[in-house]
């Protein structure tokens, strides 16, 4: 089997159904479904929805049950995406290869957008899956707004901006990264092992992997800000110093944030040793992978 074909297949299923989800753009008012739409279907790789199919998968049952909780996530994600662009924040031109919401549409727009993607992405949380329990059902919309609150994303979104221009600390930033990113992560995994019936030691391994996968995962990213193009990444590179932000090269350099990074995704294919070679065989793969983005 062969991790990209499988991711892409995975992709076009994802793009398919959110496109059924989401109103279309004729819809009133017109200029916040386009907004909505243009972030949502500029690209993105659907990782975190893939990974709600898959966590479902792990917990043995049909991946299917997850189809509205994963298009809930990506939805939620995207939220964080528009409001991290706006000058506000991080002041971004380019996002999924594409002029970020607030450029095309204005700040106002961006704002409702994201805030209205909110929405949608809870609404879908929400929507029962066949044979799944109301309580279940209620306690994924909780991973949901826990994972996005004051002590989750948004949390670590703030301790991102505060920090800029201060002196790196590897507390600080462990801080930063495992809120503002891995939460996201650990919440998809929860929600499609939730909906797959994962007892509650099982949630707790899916969730160490989602630490360790954030954390690699938001350390490769700012490994990317510094060595890659702006041209594959979607998003403009080199950004990152010129705001002074806070990130694993300018802490401790390139190589060792690398090494940093391929440490984090040893731990995450470590948290999954209670599982067969087989079952777990994405998860692993996908873990690896995030490596060569990097190498
Ligand atoms: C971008 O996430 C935000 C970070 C946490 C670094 P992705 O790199 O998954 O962005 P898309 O969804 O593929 O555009
Ligand atoms: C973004 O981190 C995390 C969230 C959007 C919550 P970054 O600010 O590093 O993400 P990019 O580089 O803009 O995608
Ligand atoms: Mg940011
Ligand atoms: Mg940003
Ligand atoms: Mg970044």
């Amino acid at each position: 089997m062969d991790l990209n074909a499988v991711l892409e297949g995975q992709k076009e299923e994802i793009n398919r159904e959110l496109d059924r989800v989401v109103p279309p753009e004729q819809t009133p008012p017109v200029d916040l479904h386009r907004a909505m739409r243009h972030s949502l279907f500029a690209g993105g790789k659907r990782l975190r929805p893939i990974m709600v199919l898959e966590a479902c998968a792990l917990a043995g049952a049909e991946r299917s049950l997850a189809l509205n909780a994963a298009l809930g996530i990506e939805c939620l994600h995207t939220f964080t995406l528009i409001h991290d662009d706006l000058p506000c924040m991080d002041d971004d031109d380019f996002r999924r290869g594409v002029p970020t919401c607030h450029k095309v549409f204005g700040e106002d727009l961006a704002v409702l957008a994201g805030d209205a993607l909110v929405f949608l992405g809870l609404d879908l949380l929400a929507r029962p899956a066949e044979g799944v329990c109301p309580e279940t059902t209620l306690e994924v919309v909780r991973v949901g707004t826990r994972t996005l609150g004051s002590r989750g994303v948004i949390g670590g979104q703030v301790i991102d901006l505060q920090a800029e221009g201060q002196i790196p600390s590897l507390e600080v930033l462990e801080s930063i990264h495992i809120h503002k990113t891995a939460f996201l992560v650990m919440g998809s995994l929860e929600i499609g092992g939730l909906i797959g019936g994962a007892d509650k030691l099982h949630r707790e391994r899916l969730r160490e992997y989602g630490r360790h996968f954030g954390l690699a995962f938001q350390i490769t990213d700012d490994v990317l800000d510094v060595t890659g193009e702006s041209r594959v990444l979607g998003k403009t590179a080199g950004k990152d110093q010129q705001q002074q932000k806070m990130t694993y090269p300018a802490l401790m350099g390139v190589d060792r944030s690398r090494q940093e990074a391929r440490a984090h995704v040893e731990q995450a294919v470590a948290s999954l040793e209670g599982y067969g070679q087989k079952e777990s065989w994405f998860f692993r793969m996908l873990a690896h992978s995030l490596l060569d983005r990097v190498s």
